[in-house]
């Protein structure tokens, strides 16, 4: 478990971020969708409010003295210097494809095949990424709490990012999955969670009570954060197509937020809007 904080300021009052989150990338995979995760990073590259989260699984890291190597799942555009410089070559491409938009980065959740290559080799590519970025390094389940500044006041989110587990196929058994960390980080508003390849979303509003007696209404936000492999494509056979999964969610969902008060500076209230 990781705690981080990110601090960042905003433009004006009421201003919109987007959290963008990025995870099951499987760089070196023959199913890695390239061109959508190249979009999505320009994207966030051109969106100065934009912030993102690593969710885990960034590179496949299957090499071929591993028994789950198999070549109908490699990326055929790989060399063999590629192949030849493994794990690094890959934690390599993760940097430059990352370096533009290090700055907006909350933090780096590990994922399966990271840790699995920690087990084998002594290498947690994750938290070499992390340190080559210069960003937070999120272990396997984090909590992070961005603090965003305006004109001298601050407001603060705080998000629950777990990579994943299990195997759950349908988006009800993922949703209830990453709805019961609201039973570990109760105060967390965001819950978000990878490894299934899928995207989901649900939200949630609890009651509280202010220091005057007044009702509030406090939004949770939960998603399962998508991936950047195609399930099925032409010409290669993946380990999730051998399983009949249905085709993968892609892309990033992405969590809007902004610190909204009325005209009387009264009932300021976190908003929060999920985008699959
Ligand atoms: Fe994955």
């Amino acid at each position: 478990m990781e705690f981080n904080v990110f601090t960042t300021q905003s433009p004006k009052k009421h201003q919109w971020f987007s959290l963008h989150f990025i995870g099951d990338v499987h760089i070196g995979q023959g199913n890695h969708n390239r061109e959508k995760l190249l979009e999505r990073i320009d994207t966030i590259k051109k969106d100065p409010h934009a912030l993102w989260m690593g969710m885990g699984d960034y590179g496949d890291h299957i090499y071929y003295t591993d028994p789950r190597f198999d070549l109908n799942s490699v990326d055929s555009t790989i060399t063999v210097g590629e192949l030849r410089d493994g794990i690094m070559g890959q934690i390599r491409k993760i940097c430059d494809d990352m370096e533009p938009i290090k700055d907006r980065c909350i933090g780096l959740v590990t994922g399966n095949h990271e840790e699995t290559i920690l087990k084998k080799y002594h290498v947690d590519p994750t938290r070499e990424i992390a340190f080559r970025l210069n960003v937070p390094y999120g272990g396997y389940c984090c909590l992070t709490k961005i603090s965003v500044g305006y004109k001298g006041s601050s407001y603060s989110l705080k998000v629950f990012a777990h990579h994943g587990y299990g195997a759950g196929r349908r988006h009800g058994v993922q949703i209830n999955k990453i709805e019961d960390a609201l039973r570990v980080a109760p105060n967390a508003d965001i819950f978000v969670m990878g490894h299934v390849h899928g995207k989901a979303l649900s939200t949630l509003e609890t009651i509280d009570i202010t220091e005057r007696g007044a009702m509030v209404l406090k939004q949770k936000l939960f998603m399962i954060t998508g991936s950047y492999s195609d399930t099925y494509r032409q010409g290669v056979l993946s380990y999730a197509e051998k399983g009949m999964f249905t085709q993968a969610g892609l892309g990033s969902p992405t969590a809007q937020f902004r610190r909204y008060a009325n005209g009387h500076g009264k009932n300021a209230k976190l908003e929060l809007k999920g985008v699959l």
